[in-house]
């Protein structure tokens, strides 16, 4: 049976048609609705290629029903950059060299974004690492998205203190 959800996808309403209720929000985005940033690594919720943000959240897209999102805000890497403005998120991978071949690269720049909304990591590589465990990358790219975390959480935190001032 056919089921109707709305879903906030990158600040825009959508309606969907979900035909089949088993539809997965990693298919729906790559499949249905041709965003293809987001990539299909395992599809069982091991490498994090995957990665958006659901309200505000971290989830992997492999692992979430479309049709228990009615209602919800997704954020794919589709919707980060302002424009011709990167993001500072992704503006630091590039600076730090963040990925080799990409394929994980999107994954890794919504989970950083989302970790940085989530909790500061202040300035520990430890802790990035550890907040950043669910997301792989197989080509050793690993140096570099610390860095890139860390860079973005300094890039952000000058943001917000030039806001308040
Ligand atoms: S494709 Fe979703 S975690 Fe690997
Ligand atoms: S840059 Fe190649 S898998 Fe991450």
């Amino acid at each position: 049976m056919a089921l109707s959800i709305q879903i906030t996808l990158n600040g825009k309403r959508v309606a969907v048609e979900l035909d089949d209720v088993r539809v997965t929000l990693l298919d729906l985005l790559r499949e249905r609705l041709e965003l293809t940033g987001t990539k299909k690594g395992c599809d069982r919720g091991q490498c994090g290629a995957c990665t958006v943000l659901v309200d505000g959240r971290r989830i992997n897209a492999c692992l979430a029903l479309a049709a228990s999102l009615d209602g919800a805000s997704v954020e794919t890497i589709e919707g980060v950059a302002d424009g011709a403005n990167l993001h500072p998120v992704q503006q630091a991978f590039i600076d730090h060299d963040g990925f080799q071949c990409g394929y994980c690269t999107p994954g890794q720049i919504m989970s950083a974004i989302g970790l940085l909304r989530e909790a500061r990591v202040h300035g520990d590589p430890e802790r990035v690492r550890e907040q950043m465990s669910g997301n792989l990358c197989r080509c050793g790219a690993y140096a570099g998205i610390v860095e890139a975390v860390l860079d973005a959480e300094r890039a952000t935190l000058g943001e917000r203190k030039r806001g308040a001032a």
